[in-house]
């Protein structure tokens, strides 16, 4: 089979399209014949061999479509280890969801990882409801443009912050009350104008400076979720602080909904079934072939994308 291999830890360059023996499954898992794998931030990461360092040579990507192959249907699967940039994938089998007919794939692989961690944070941690007043960082981006939505179905009252006008203006789109620039230097001040009062509820994905003004912007009783740290700045919290200003802070790792089956299924199933009656419609910000990972992953790190991207992993250029 094809994939785009990685030999060392750097920049985007080191993709390479190579013909590699197919998986063999491991014990629990599935084969699957892959059409299309997705691009997560997570991956940029791992590419330039930070928090956690596959060993080499690796094949990266953790969502994928397709076929498996014992049965012929069409289903999605997370990969922990990665293995998504490849024609075939061995997905463990309580990682790999069957994929309803009214959802096409690339709408299924768009909302699986993106959106339960959208759905986790606002729900499962952030108990959003119909009063919150909503901040989603990185707005346009893949887990932000599905948060947008999410929010806006709960009935709150939504902030996407983007860096560009072009993204921006995609956040509005797709259900964003009001968007602000995501490199204002006042952030604080800014989305509490644009939501006509503090924050109740953030969501951020960036970490650093970016967290710390939302954070301290944040209505009393309010509660921000960090879910990433895209600026790669981590960031610490001092707890009398929290008792003084009356807010919380939860940090969100997908992994903890893996780990339960039961909360990963009817999450999934739910994020389907919104998808299936067009409530979720995930945007796809890029389409790239097996030979594009590498720009994938540029297009991603500089800023310049909207929505969830793809890797088209039968065509290879
Ligand atoms: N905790 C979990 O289990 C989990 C699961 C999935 C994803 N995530 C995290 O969720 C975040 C979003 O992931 P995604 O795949 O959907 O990516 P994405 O949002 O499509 O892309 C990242 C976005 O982050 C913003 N950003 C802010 N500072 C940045 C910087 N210094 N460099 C690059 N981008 C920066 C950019 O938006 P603007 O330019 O518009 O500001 C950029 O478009 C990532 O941090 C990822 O690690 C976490």
């Amino acid at each position: 089979m094809l994939a785009s291999v990685i030999t060392g830890f750097g920049g985007t360059e080191l993709f390479a399209v190579a013909e590699i023996p197919e998986p063999v499954p491991g014990p629990g898992a599935d084969v699957v014949d892959v059409t299309l794998a997705g691009v997560n931030y997570a991956d940029v990461h791992r590419r330039r061999g930070e928090h956690e360092k596959p060993p080499l040579p690796a094949v990266l990507g953790a969502d994928v479509v397709g076929r498996r192959r014992s049965d012929g249907r069409r289903v999605a699967a997370l990969l922990r280890s990665g293995g998504g940039y490849a024609q075939v994938a061995a997905p463990l089998r309580r990682y790999t969801v069957d994929i309803p007919d009214s959802v096409p794939d690339e709408q299924a692989l768009a909302v699986l990882e993106q959106g339960l961690t959208a759905w986790h944070s606002l729900h499962t941690l952030g108990r959003i409801d119909g009063d919150d007043l909503v901040v989603v960082t990185a707005g346009a981006g893949g887990v932000g443009h599905l948060a947008v939505q999410l929010a806006r179905w709960a009935g709150a009252r939504v902030a996407a912050l983007a860096s560009s006008p072009a993204k921006r203006e995609a956040a509005i789109a797709l259900g964003a009350h009001v968007a602000v620039d995501s490199q204002h230097p006042d952030l604080g001040t800014a989305v509490s104008r644009a939501l006509g009062a503090p924050p109740t509820l953030v969501l951020d994905s960036v970490g650093g400076k970016t967290f710390e003004q939302l954070q301290a912007a944040l209505a009393p009783f309010g509660r921000i979720v960090a879910y990433g740290v895209a600026g790669d700045v981590a960031n610490t919290v001092a707890v009398d602080d929290l008792m003084t200003t009356s807010t919380g802070v939860h940090g969100f790792w997908l992994q903890r909904v893996l780990d339960d089956e039961e909360l990963y299924r009817s999450s999934a199933a739910r994020l389907f079934h919104l998808a299936g009656r067009g409530v979720l419609r995930a945007r796809i910000g890029g389409r790239y072939p097996l030979a594009g990972v590498g720009q994938a992953h540029a297009d991603l790190e500089s800023r310049a994308t909207a929505g969830k991207l793809l890797i088209d992993v039968r065509r290879l250029t």
